[in-house]
């Protein structure tokens, strides 16, 4: 079967976000809109062609037809094997641990993550590399310039594929091989936790659970691991079946959209546990009977107790956080003896600390945590890794998180955000800040001392690759911070994110309302970022 050369014109805009290409669906429908892309991806990774390639996506809308066109380029590109979920389906994790698995020369995951699907909502597509994580910024970035300069792109003229069933079959030259998209996974899963412990604290039958998929990619992957493997009653999955809109819901495991969850976990006949994954099954929240667990309390609570897990008993290397996660594992990494390191926002940063060694666990303040098993943060194995520790410590999620408290002091932790503001005044909030900085430090700010004030760049520490412009950061001496950064996910307006945090070692003061116990800092935030006069708003839309 020849290839065809179809001649094509550049679009302005394909440049990858902080997580690959997303834009609206309609975007991606144009004629060749998703075809240039690919063929900038194929033009810039010359190792895939007689290379093997791994393709999956959450099951959003136009993921069937998108994993079309990209099985045709593929053998029109000279791959010489393609893995591919059945049903086009693979959750983010699952695509990195089969890259990992087979060795391919990397993937191509098809997901918007946590935005909503559906004709008139989100898709998106990104490049994972070998090591089956996201292409670093010099992957793409060249990806971006190559978009820009494309005239042509190949494929082949074929009958729609049929990737309902396991098997195998030739397209053209390439072998495409269609298989489960939950074993290799699974198997994974199982190599790390404890399946017997968390087994028998499902039949002693005390202890009860929700996992709530959120209709996205999970469900599957949850009803095979805590249903079938692990023995938790049926319907401990909500919300099991993937939909092409999921639902009309927001898959985004939050306090703000998975309320039905939350609800469970509340009064005195709560749950005692709660979790929820989102679209692409990379993010986790972790909810305890009348309690949730910030995602930086999370991390640091599954470093202290690593040890309590076969895949990770003989201790942890070290910890990575992104720059607005609080600095509460930094005090674990501290008692540790172990490294922390500080990233930009992005799973893509801590992929190089990981492939080197200096890292075992890394985790951001929007609801990922991860670890070495696979390169992309990791929903199912956070809430695997929740009830190994619940099954080892028989106390409930409050009383291990209050337990971390005493040993380390609390980092009280919120995130306001400001969505859909318009960009222009969102930038302007933003320049308005950085000439601000130098002045900063040493001023007096309501109670707090600033003591440094940046916009936070980071220096890879194994490649020496600079990124710069990655946040505000301001620092006061008594440990708290405030960040201000704009969300590079969204694809309508500006999204503002002010993170705020402050260390209380004072265990008797471990139990106050956070936003009441962080009032005064909210406040400095708002006046110094001048919000209501620079977005237009008086309150946040979500806060976390
Ligand atoms: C995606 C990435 C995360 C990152 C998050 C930030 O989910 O995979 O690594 O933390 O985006 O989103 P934001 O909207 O704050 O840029
Ligand atoms: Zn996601």
């Amino acid at each position: 079967m020849e290839p065809q050369i179809i001649a094509t014109t550049p679009f302005d805009g394909q440049r990858p976000g902080t997580s690959g290409l997303r834009k609206k669906v309609k975007v991606f429908q144009q004629p060749h809109y998703l075809e240039n892309f690919v063929q900038a991806i194929f033009d810039t990774q010359p190792e895939l062609n007689g290379g093997v390639l791994a393709v999956g996506g959450d099951g959003r809308f136009y993921n069937r037809e998108a994993i079309q066109v990209i099985l045709r380029m593929a053998a029109a590109n000279g791959v010489r094997k393609t893995l591919v979920g059945r049903g086009g389906i693979f959750s983010t994790p699952a695509v990195s641990c089969v890259i990992r698995k087979y060795k391919t020369q990397g993937g191509i995951v098809l997901s918007a993550s946590h935005n909503p699907g559906g004709p008139d909502e989100d898709f998106g597509i990104k490049f994972n590399s070998a090591n089956g994580g996201p292409a670093p910024e010099s992957v793409t970035n060249a990806i971006f310039e190559r978009t820009c300069t494309l005239d042509r792109y190949l494929t082949l003229d074929t009958p729609v594929l049929d990737l309902d069933h396991d098997g195998s079959f030739m397209l053209g030259a390439m072998e495409v091989v269609v298989m489960d998209p939950v074993s290799d996974y699974a198997a994974l899963m199982e190599s790390l936790f404890d399946f017997n412990a968390i087994h028998q604290m499902f039949n002693s039958g005390l202890f009860r659970m929700r996992f709530d998929a959120m209709h996205a990619v999970t469900g599957p992957y949850a009803v095979a691991i805590l249903e079938k493997r692990l023995g938790a009653p049926p319907g401990t999955v909500m919300n099991a079946i993937p939909l092409e809109d999921f639902g009309g819901g927001h898959p985004d495991p939050n306090l703000a959209h998975a309320q039905e969850l939350v609800a469970l976990t509340e009064g005195s006949d709560g749950l005692d546990f709660g979790a929820a994954s989102d679209g692409d099954g990379d993010r986790n929240m972790i909810l305890g009977k009348n309690f949730f667990v910030t995602p930086s309390d999370s991390l640091a609570v599954l470093a202290a107790n690593a040890h309590l897990t076969p895949g990770y008993k003989t201790g942890i290397r070290g910890i990575a956080r992104s720059m607005p996660t609080s600095q509460a594992a930094d005090r674990v990494a501290e008692q540790m003896g172990v490294e922390c390191f500080e990233t930009p926002t992005g799973w893509k940063f801590f992929g190089n600390l990981l492939d080197a060694g200096r890292i075992t666990l890394c985790g951001e303040e929007s609801f990922g945590t991860g670890s070495d098993h696979v390169r992309e943060k990791d929903g199912l194995w956070a809430v695997l890794f929740w009830l190994n520790l619940l099954a080892m410590r028989q106390q409930s999620v409050a009383d291990i998180v209050s337990d971390h408290w005493r040993r380390f002091g609390r980092n009280y932790y919120t995130r306001h955000d400001y969505e859909g503001v318009d960009l222009a005044g969102a930038e302007g909030l933003m320049d308005h800040l950085r000439i601000l900085l130098p002045e900063l430090p040493g001023r007096q700010l309501g109670d707090q001392t600033v003591s440094y004030a940046d916009d936070f760049a980071y220096t890879d520490p194994i490649d020496g690759s600079v990124s710069s412009k990655q946040g505000i950061r301001i620092g006061f001496e008594s440990g708290a911070r405030i960040v201000f950064r704009l969300s590079g996910t969204g694809t309508e307006g500006a999204t503002l994110r002010v993170y705020l945090e402050f260390y209380e070692p004072d265990p008797t003061r471990h139990h106050r309302d956070t936003q009441e116990a962080m009032a005064p800092l909210i406040l400095i935030a708002r006046e110094l970022g001048q919000i209501e006069t620079r977005t237009g708003r008086s309150e946040p839309d979500v806060v976390t």
